[in-house]
């Protein structure tokens, strides 16, 4: 139905709002996507991209060459995508412009098994399937058990699936706040055969979808081929080549070529793509640019041919991991994000902690002198510097009380502070805070890069770190 005719049945059958029971105004058309013009003069209309996928599909035939013809491949990026949302709002949730990362992995359709499946078939994780949002309940599963017995539709989707929850528990998202969730079948995308979603449980708006993972099929590959009328497949050779017996259709060229000349060419292509069973009569009937052409069948010749092959064209399908990276970082604050009490000189005051795991934390240690004194400004700064050079991201703060100090670094997540006091000139040692405990040992400045940087990133207990205080 035309947009008036939908308006008309509205009306007529009197259809109201089926949330508010409010009068529904005139049905119109809506794209998702923002139009705007290209170049001067504003006459080539244009779009700002809805997904960073497409520009991957476009490079396909470069991604082919850079990877030697070899499946499985895959590319990704990280940029702006924009959407015109009806309705933007729970912050960075739901924006018109965000940031999304995504990786197209293009696969042979034939072989879904994926070869280090086995890393990760033990996995566990919680799993929302169809079947599951039918009776409302999530189950926990390990992902060889789910492609069994077929909640995941194959290997490569559970692969791609076990990375996706892995990432997101590194970078600090609660283990019991993370869900996989299946696409319904009335809610996939138009590109999609099977889809699953990360979903992160918020305090504030529930389960939030956070990353998509849709299995893409051939469809993106076929459409562009389509519309650029290009090829865009993959050559795979045979182990063993095959022998064949097919049927070929040869037009009469001789004929053909002269009468009818620039297009010709068009016409022995689909010729030559026809089947048997579309050479009855005494006529052949094509279509080409719109104009009906009618060919004498005696102009095409049938012959059995027998061939070796040695290969052939697929057009691969692809697995893609779509992530929504405002909405991850928005559930990092949020689950790193706790109160406590604390006593401080006598009194009790609320201490502030973002438990940021090391690898997020946008500062990962502050170096803070005792006093702003240059005898102990002095030693901070080269600590600072030696810190830096080891590649750790590094604040450097010395207005205000030592507790106050911490308290801040608490607050943006700083797992660890450094304290260069009187000490420190005379043993050379500083004291180093772990934010979570608010345990402190004493360790030698000689080595506090190297010190801080396994604390980081090599899981070294913090009690190694040197002696207790
Ligand atoms: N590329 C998938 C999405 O943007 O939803």
């Amino acid at each position: 139905m035309s947009t008036e005719q939908v308006s008309e049945v509205i009306k007529s059958n009197n259809i109201k709002c089926p949330e508010c029971k409010g009068a529904l105004g005139d049905v119109y058309e809506f794209n998702l996507m923002f139009k705007t013009s290209i170049g001067p003069g504003g006459k080539r209309a244009g779009y700002l991209r809805p997904e960073t996928a497409q520009g991957m599909f476009v490079d396909f035939p470069r991604l082919v060459k850079f990877y030697r013809d070899h499946l499985p491949f895959g590319a990704t990026q990280i940029g702006k995508s924009y959407r015109n949302e009806i309705s933007p709002r729970q912050g960075v949730i739901r924006l018109r412009e965000f940031t999304q990362a995504e990786a197209e992995i293009f696969i042979d359709p034939r072989i879904k098994t994926h070869p280090n499946f086995t890393e990760i078939a033990d996995m566990e994780l919680t799993l929302y399937s169809q079947e599951g949002q039918d009776t409302g309940k999530s189950e926990k599963t390990t992902l060889r058990v789910a492609v069994q017995k077929g909640t995941i539709a194959h290997e490569f989707l559970a692969y791609c699936i076990a990375r996706t929850c892995q990432y997101l528990l590194r970078v600090g998202v609660s283990p019991d706040k993370l869900r996989f969730r299946q696409h319904m079948k009335d809610e996939m995308a138009h590109y999609a055969a099977d889809c699953w979603d990360a979903e992160i449980l918020s305090d504030r708006f529930g389960w939030v979808e956070t990353v998509g993972i849709a299995d893409r099929t051939d469809y993106d590959l076929k459409a562009h081929a389509k519309q650029s009328e290009t090829e865009l497949t993959v050559y795979i050779p045979y182990d063993k080549p095959k022998t064949i017996t097919r049927i070929a259709i040869k037009p009469d060229m001789g004929v053909l070529g002269p009468r009818f000349k620039g297009k010709a060419g068009k016409i022995v292509s689909a010729l030559k793509d026809m089947k048997l069973e579309d050479l009855t009569g005494d006529f052949i009937e094509l279509t080409i640019d719109d104009e009906k052409i009618k060919i004498e069948k005696e102009l095409v010749n049938v012959e059995s041919v027998t061939e070796e092959l040695h290969g052939e064209n697929i057009v691969p399908h692809v697995i893609e991991p779509s992530f929504g990276i405002d909405r991850i970082i928005y559930s990092l604050l949020e689950h790193a994000y706790s109160e406590e009490e604390v006593e401080e000189e006598g009194k009790k005051e609320t201490r502030i902690i973002l438990s940021l795991p090391p690898e997020v934390a946008p500062v990962q240690a502050a170096v803070l002198p005792l006093l702003t004194r240059e005898e102990l400004i002095k030693p901070a700064r080269e600590i600072s510097e030696s810190l830096r050079k080891k590649g750790i991201l590094t604040g450097f703060d010395d207005s205000g009380t030592i507790g106050r100090r911490y308290r801040r670094n608490d607050e943006i997540g700083t797992p660890y502070s450094i304290t260069i006091d009187y000490q420190t000139l005379d043993d050379g040692t500083v004291t180093i805070r772990d934010r979570d405990s608010m345990k402190q040992v004493r360790a030698q400045v000689s080595e506090i890069a190297g010190n801080i940087y396994d604390l980081l990133y090599s899981g070294k207990p913090f009690e190694d770190a040197g002696t207790i205080v």
